[in-house]
């Protein structure tokens, strides 16, 4: 197992960059298996998310090589319908191959996923939507199973605004027969990113960007190569960092259009910023004001920001109050942070961050991807060492962190312990 050893209390200043987006390519893999020939992704970062998927595609008998940043996904011989416990268990994203499956090999079974450390995290919509398409879902043993004679096209209303069941719905819809609408989609950049590489391999989909979205059933996908979005959750973390830093930092090779909600909440936090086509520059405020916010589906505040922004509230000179609609249990940080003598308090699902003059070193326990990253920023403000264990979780999504906040300022030492 390995940790990191941060000394904190460093000046961040220069330029770091963005990898592409975990969240888009994921699905854009499984997007790959509805074709049966070699699509090509490029701006591929070496996450371990993307190696539990690649491993999760072989499996079903796809060839996958990842090289210098590009993926080649050859589905020819997709042939095994089955997303296994050990996969599943490692990276619930495995029920994207539940849409693809279902249409090309007309059953699938996926392991049901079970809860995780941001909270109960039920599949029912994925599951209501492939019934609405003509699939007959069982659970079973812990599998989730799905069969059909062939798809056909339906009027979907999603109950919730869901990117999983959205972008699932969507692989399974392009090659039904007939119309499929889908009301309430989400509308976050990867499901547009998903769009965008199903419409490149033939699919017809309309309404991108929007909460409707309409899909006419075609006969065949082909191959496609697409460039992967960069990673908005990465960027809004540096961003945090810089607002955290003394010195301006600049965000580079970003897409600012996928950060607007992100953008505004800075700003009121005082910080200055200066936007580019892919750069965005954070001047840091001399105090950090507090700033109320609640995590909502695109174009809202992205819940996977919450951990990372409440870094920021801990140093502001007031008291904010931070509240997650999306995964209300997603809290786990919050003890850790207090550990490093921040003053939270969560009443109800909303966390009370009263700001500190403050952190202070101390060991902490990385609980989930994204709490992991706020323990990272933290450690690198607070005074003295931090050391933050089970840091497996910040490398499922988050491409070398320690060697990109290294490069701007920060020292942060990777350590195995046995
Ligand atoms: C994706 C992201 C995750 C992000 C989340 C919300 C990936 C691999 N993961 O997860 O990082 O935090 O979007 O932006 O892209 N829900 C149901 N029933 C369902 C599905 C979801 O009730 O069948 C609920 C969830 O519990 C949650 C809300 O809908 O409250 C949104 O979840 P969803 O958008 O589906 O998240 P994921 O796609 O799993």
């Amino acid at each position: 197992m390995e940790r990191f050893i941060i000394q904190g209390n460093r000046n961040l200043a220069g330029t770091i960059k963005v990898s592409g987006a975990k969240n888009a390519i994921l699905p854009a893999m499984a997007a790959c298996l509805l074709t049966s020939g070699k699509s090509v992704l490029h701006n591929i970062p070496n996450l371990i998310d993307l190696k539990t998927m690649s491993h999760l595609l072989r499996v079903i008998g796809a060839r996958v090589d990842n090289e210098n940043g590009s993926m080649t996904i050859d589905a020819r011989d997709v042939c095994y319908p089955e997303a296994p416990y050990e996969l599943v268990s490692k990276m619930r994203a495995s029920i994207y191959v539940l849409g693809p499956l279902l249409t090309r090999l007309k059953e699938v079974r996926v392991s049901f996923p079970g809860g995780c450390a941001i909270g109960t995290r039920p599949v029912d919509l994925h599951l209501k939507a492939m019934e609405s398409l003509g699939a007959t879902v069982s659970v079973e043993h812990g599998y989730i199973n799905a069969k059909t004679d062939g798809l056909k096209g339906a009027d979907i209303y999603f109950t919730k605004s869901s990117v999983g069941a959205t972008i699932n719905t969507l692989m399974a819809a392009v090659l039904a027969e007939g119309k499929t609408r889908l009301f309430n989609a989400a509308m976050e950049p990867e499901v547009d990113s998903t769009i965008e590489l199903l419409n490149k391999m033939g699919a017809k989909i309309d309404g991108i960007g929007t909460t409707t979205l309409e899909i006419e059933g075609v006969e065949e996908l082909l191959p496609a190569e697409m460039d992967m979005i960069p990673d908005r959750i990465e960027a809004g973390t540096f961003l945090i960092a810089g607002a955290l830093s003394k010195n301006p930092v600049t965000v580079a090779n970003c897409e600012p259009s996928h950060l607007t909600a992100v953008l505004e909440k800075l700003k009121e936090a005082g910080c200055e910023l200066e936007i580019e086509e892919s750069t965005i520059t954070v001047i840091p405020p001399v105090s950090i004001k507090p700033v109320n916010l609640m995590t909502l589906p695109y174009p809202g505040f992205p819940t996977d920001l919450q951990a990372q922004f409440t870094v920021l509230m801990t140093l502001a000179e007031g008291v904010s109050f931070i509240e997650d609609t999306i995964f209300p249990e997603r809290y786990m940080h919050i003890a850790e942070l207090n550990r490093l003598q921040a003053n939270i308090k969560i009443d109800r699902n909303i966390a009370a961050v009263r700001g500190v003059k403050e952190l202070s070193g101390a060991e902490v326990m990385a609980t989930d991807l994204r709490a992991s990253a706020a323990l990272v920023l933290a450690g690198m403000v607070a005074n003295g060492t931090t050391i933050v264990s089970r840091i497996y979780h910040i490398d499922r999504g988050y491409e070398c962190i320690e060697k990109k906040l290294n490069s701007i300022g920060a020292n942060i030492i990777r350590e195995e312990v046995s």
